[in-house]
């Protein structure tokens, strides 16, 4: 996947802007404040429907405006040409087309385009909530397994049934019998458990190769935990925690808890390794998704590197970018100066950007 046109229309501080990105690497350089993270937000919209820095749509929506436009000419692996658009009122819901066909659901249009995001922010992957490493993984399967989304989507809204029982137990388990629940959670759950583990299983070997490229110096382990206890299966698992969970109002085991765990030498990664060191484990896990992508799928994806000079040498900088143009994934990086990325004139099919006045003016 290429996006060779994007334009922007009272997105953030850009009234209307319009860029053609490399088909490999685009640098946008520009002053803080320019407005350089708010073209790769704009991207992510287009891979996820939201924003990486905001829940709230309105505030990207330009200050005294109703509505925010993103539109993108993209060419898919096979070299076809569509074209996207989405658009958000502060009230309405999202309009999504592809081809001038209107899209209903904003999830069809966001399976099209495979995005990963590396920011300063990106180490909670790794010393963040386990939400964050649930939600990692998920972006994997679901741009592998086609029936993924739904299987996610259908597990949570019997967990939210189940929860509800749970929340309202008043001691009469008649009343709030969640067998009916169970029963679901069990097949969903059991179903996602086992391809998560599988994903993490074909994963871990491909981080580790590139784990030894960027931390030679450690030995950085990932272990998949699925949620609930290892000798028991789901169904065993809730039934032993209902006690607990009528107490508490919700599951407190299932897929939905399940985590991926880090350790570099055997110890826990934030104890170990400096803030540097952190996002490059970060980005070797990202990389290593990106190459079990294109190796699964045979399609390339897409990769935002925001504000790459933030606590990245030059030499782990240049070794990121390497291995993302290898695996021939169009890129996306943003930097104060163009200093932070001498390296860069080592490739050939890159474009410039600067960003200034609102403006992205092509170098
Ligand atoms: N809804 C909005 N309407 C208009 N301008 C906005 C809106 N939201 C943010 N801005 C402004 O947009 C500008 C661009 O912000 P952005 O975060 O993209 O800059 P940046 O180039 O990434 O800066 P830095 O180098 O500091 O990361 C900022 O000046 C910000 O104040
Ligand atoms: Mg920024």
């Amino acid at each position: 996947m290429i996006l060779d046109k994007v334009q922007l229309t009272k997105f953030r501080n850009f009234e209307s802007v319009q860029f053609s990105p490399s088909p490999s690497l685009s640098i946008i350089t520009g002053k803080n404040g320019s407005g350089k993270s708010s073209l790769l937000e704009a991207l992510h919209y287009l891979g996820y429907g939201r924003s990486f820095r905001t829940s709230k749509h309105q505030s990207v929506i330009k200050h005294d405006n109703d509505a925010f436009t993103i539109f993108a000419c993209c060419q898919n692996d096979d070299g076809k040409q569509f074209k996207i658009g989405l658009s958000r009122g502060n009230s309405e819901q999202f309009k999504c087309s592809v081809n001038g066909e209107h899209f209903k659901r904003l999830s069809d249009l966001v399976s099209l385009l495979p995005i990963q995001l590396f920011t300063p922010q990106s180490t909670d992957l790794v010393i963040g909530s386990p939400s964050e490493r649930r939600r990692f993984c998920d972006w994997g399967l679901f741009h592998v397994e086609q029936s993924y989304s739904e299987l996610i989507k259908n597990y949570g809204k019997v967990l939210k049934h189940r929860n509800a029982l749970l929340k309202d137990y008043n001691g009469q388990s008649a009343q709030n019998d969640t067998g009916y629940w169970d029963q679901q959670i069990i097949v969903l759950g059991e179903r996602i458990d086992t391809l998560r583990g599988e994903y993490v299983n074909r994963l871990i070997p491909v981080f580790e190769s590139t784990c030894m490229q960027f931390l030679p110096e450690f030995s950085v382990e990932i272990s998949y935990y699925r949620g609930w206890e290892k000798d028991s299966d789901l169904s065993q698992a809730l039934n032993k925690k209902l006690p607990y969970d009528r107490k508490v109002g919700y599951t407190s085991v299932g897929p939905h808890k399940a985590d991926l765990r880090f350790r570099v030498n055997k110890t826990q990664a934030q104890e170990v390794l400096s803030r540097g060191q952190l996002r490059m484990a970060v980005a070797a896990l990202q990389l290593a998704q990106t190459k079990l992508f294109t190796l699964e799928t045979g399609r390339h994806s897409i990769f935002l590197l925001d504000d790459i000079g933030a606590e990245l040498d030059a030499e782990k900088r240049e070794r990121f970018i390497d291995g993302l143009l290898e695996t021939q994934t169009q890129v996306f990086v943003t930097a104060i100066e163009q200093e932070q990325l001498e390296f860069v004139n080592k490739y050939k099919d890159k474009k410039l950007f600067h960003v200034e006045h609102c403006n992205v003016n092509e170098e």
